[in-house]
C-alpha cells in the first residue's frame, strides 16, 4: 500500500491564553483557553506512508522545496506515541514520508506548532489508517475531540487548531477529560487579525521552558483564581458581538501573561521597545477616535490586532504609513482542518 494524503490546518490566537501546565507531560493546562482559528496562517502537510520502511527511524520530514531530514527527537516521540493511539482503532504500520509548509515565518509569535502538530496528526492518521477526509475518520470512531486530544500531546495549543471558530478547550477535572470544542462558528462573528511582524527572528525561550517557569511568578496563582469569570466576559463579548467589550478584555489579559513573563524565575522578557512603541502608538489612535482595534500578543514580539474585517484593510494601511518596512499579514477567523487525498498540487 502507498497512500499519500494531504492534511491543512489553520494557526489560532489565543484570545484566552494558555500559559502553565499542571502537567508538562500530558500538556494539562493550568486553566481552560479560548482561541479563535485564522484562516490564512496555515500548514499544509503531505503524508506518504510505505509500508514497506516499518523501522520508526525511517520517518522523513521536509519543508517544502528543502531536503528530507529525520524529523526532530519531539517530532519523532510524537509519532512514536500517536502510532500507538491509532493502532486501537487499526493496524498504524509503515514509515512516513512528510512534506510541511506554512503560508507565514514560523517562530515569531504566530503559533506555527499549533498548525503544524495539528496538520501532523491529522495527516499521520489519516495515511495510517487509510482514510482520507475527517467524515471517514469520524465513521472509524475517531472524532475531532479525540484529534485534538492527539494534537495537544505535540503542543497543547495545536489541539485548538483542529476545531474552526472560536475554541474552548476545557482543561477537566483530570488530564483525561481535557474537552476542546468550537463555541462559535466563523460566521457567527468574523473577525480580522492584523499580524504585525515587528520582529521575525526566533524566540529566544521555547513556549515549554516558559510554561514551566510561570509558576514561580507571584502573580499566578490570583490569575488563575480571576481567570474563569474572564473567560465568561470574552465568551459573552463574543456572544453579543462586542468589539469594545472584547477588545479591553484582551488586551488586558495578553499583559497579564506577559506580566506573568516578566516575573517568572528567570525572568522572560518576549518582546522590547518597538513593541512597546507600536502599542503606544496604537492606543493612541484609538483614543484619537482613528480607528477601532484591540492587540493580542502571543510568546512573541509581534501584536495581532482584532478588528471588523471592512476596517482591515484602512487600518493596515495607517501602520505600513507610520512603521514602513513592517510587514503587516490580514487573517480572519477561520474553519478548522481538514483532510483530503493525495498530494498537495496547489504548494500552499
Ligand atoms: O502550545 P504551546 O506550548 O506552544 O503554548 C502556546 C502558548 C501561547 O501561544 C503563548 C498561548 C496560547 O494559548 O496559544
Amino acid at each position: 500500500m502507498l497512500k499519500t494524503v494531504t492534511a491543512t490546518a489553520p494557526s489560532n490566537i489565543a484570545l484566552i491564553k494558555y500559559w502553565g501546565k499542571s502537567d508538562a507531560t500530558l500538556n494539562w493546562p493550568a486553566n481552560d483557553s479560548l482561541s479563535m482559528t485564522l484562516s490564512r496562517a496555515r500548514t499544509t502537510t503531505t503524508v506518504c506512508i510505505n509500508d514497506h520502511a516499518v523501522a520508526q527511524e525511517q520517518h522523513s520530514l521536509a519543508f517544502r522545496g528543502h531536503e528530507a531530514r529525520r524529523p526532530t527527537e519531539k517530532t519523532l516521540r510524537f509519532l512514536e506515541w500517536l502510532r500507538r493511539e491509532v493502532e486501537a482503532f487499526g493496524p498504524a504500520k509503515g514509515a512516513l514520508a512528510i512534506t510541511t509548509q506554512n503560508t507565514f515565518p514560523s517562530s515569531c509569535g504566530i503559533a506555527s506548532s499549533a498548525s503544524g502538530f495539528a496538520a501532523l496528526t491529522l495527516g499521520a492518521t489519516g495515511a495510517w489508517l487509510g482514510k482520507d477526509s475527517l467524515a471517514d475518520l469520524e465513521a472509524a470512531g475517531i472524532t475531532n475531540d479525540l484529534l485534538s486530544n492527539w494534537a495537544r500531546r505535540g503542543s497543547g495549543s495545536a489541539c485548538r487548531s483542529i476545531c474552526g471558530g472560536y475554541v474552548l478547550w476545557e482543561r477537566g477535572e483530570t488530564p483525561d477529560h481535557q474537552a476542546i470544542k468550537t463555541v462559535f462558528t466563523p460566521s457567527y462573528w468574523q473577525l480580522a487579525d492584523l499580524i504585525v511582524l515587528i520582529d521575525q527572528s526566533p524566540k529566544q525561550v521555547s513556549s515549554s521552558d516558559g510554561h514551566v517557569r510561570a509558576f514561580t511568578s507571584p502573580m499566578m496563582r490570583p490569575r488563575l483564581d480571576a481567570l474563569p469569570q474572564r473567560l465568561q466576559h470574552v465568551a459573552a463579548a463574543i456572544e453579543s458581538r462586542d468589539l469594545e467589550k472584547l477588545g479591553d478584555a484582551i488586551e488586558q489579559e495578553a499583559i497579564e501573561m506577559h506580566e506573568i513573563m516578566k516575573t517568572s524565575s528567570p525572568r522572560t522578557e518576549y518582546f522590547g521597545a518597538p513593541t512597546v512603541e507600536f502599542l503606544d502608538w496604537l492606543r493612541q489612535s484609538r483614543q484619537r477616535g482613528d480607528f477601532q482595534a484591540w492587540f493580542t500578543l502571543d510568546a512573541g514580539p509581534n501584536p495581532h490586532l482584532i478588528c471588523l474585517p471592512e476596517d482591515a484593510s484602512l487600518i493596515r494601511k495607517k501602520i505600513e504609513a507610520t512603521f514602513p518596512g513592517t510587514p503587516v499579514m490580514e487573517d480572519l477567523t477561520g474553519d478548522g482542518a481538514s483532510l483530503q487525498a493525495g498530494g498537495n498540487q496547489n504548494g500552499h
